[in-house]
């Protein structure tokens, strides 16, 4: 098992800051995970936060060293994606993966991932991989798009910590087949989220419609603009989906 030494807290502010808080001490090393029943800070990307409800969902920050490329950033970004997706798999919910990295049921969001990297030169040394999964929390803020949970979706409610390990054991057969050079670009591209559907963006401040065709190894999303006929391209942070 590689995910072997957990650190659990009953409150923290954000679990993937107290991970990165350890980076000088000697228990960093990848295998390390961290879990909360409660965040009082916790992160979501573009300094967002992230909700959940004491006990009711998964919180978890896992570090690896991948010590791959920074030009191979976005590998990291794509098999955590499909590991939650495969999870969910387990559960018969049908998710999609909205580009770059939040997983999607019926337009609604079940998990976000913040992944933080630490860089030595060009290559990355260690990836704080934070995932939140909505599992037993049955209402939330509003926000766009909304938000769901496993118990919304299936009501049912759910062991929180059973699905952790289910988690982790996923995240790493994939991470293993990453590192002997498995493609999962392929499944990713085929699980996107408005694949082919004509949909509203935004980019520098214009608004557009247009429909995603796929994305590039490197993680740039392509979306056909229907305004005027041409095939563009984004990278993480150009591009935001009006709904
Ligand atoms: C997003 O905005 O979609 C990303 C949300 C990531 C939330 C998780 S919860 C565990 C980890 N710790 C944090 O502070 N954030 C991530």
């Amino acid at each position: 098992m590689l995910f072997n030494n957990n650190i659990h807290l009953d409150s923290i502010s954000s679990t993937n800051n107290f991970l990165l808080s350890l980076r000088k001490n000697n228990i960093f090393s990848e295998g390390l995970y961290v879990t909360t029943d409660f965040q009082e800070n916790g992160k979501g990307q573009m300094n967002n936060s992230w909700e959940s409800e004491k006990k009711n969902n998964l919180l978890i920050s896992i570090l690896i060293e991948p010590k791959i490329s920074i030009n191979n950033i976005f590998d990291i970004n794509r098999f955590v994606c499909l590991s939650i997706f495969d999870l969910l798999k387990l559960y018969d919910i049908n998710a999609l993966i909205k580009w770059p990295n939040d997983i999607i049921i019926n337009n609604r969001k079940i998990a976000g991932i913040l992944i933080e990297n630490i860089f030595s030169n060009n290559i990355i040394s260690h990836s704080v991989i934070g995932i939140g999964l909505n599992i037993n929390q049955a209402k939330f803020l509003q926000y766009s798009p909304p938000a769901t949970s496993m118990f919304l979706e299936l009501i049912n409610n759910f062991h929180t910590h059973q699905i952790k390990q289910q988690l982790l054991d996923i995240i790493e057969v994939r991470y293993k087949k990453l590192k002997i050079g498995y493609s999962d670009l392929n499944e990713y591209n085929n699980n996107l989220y408005l694949l082919e559907k004509s949909f509203r963006f935004m980019s520098n401040n214009k608004q557009f419609y247009g429909r995603i065709k796929t994305t590039l190894d490197n993680g740039t999303l392509v979306i056909y603009d229907e305004s005027n006929g041409v095939e563009r391209e984004f990278l993480n942070s150009e591009l935001k989906y009006i709904f």
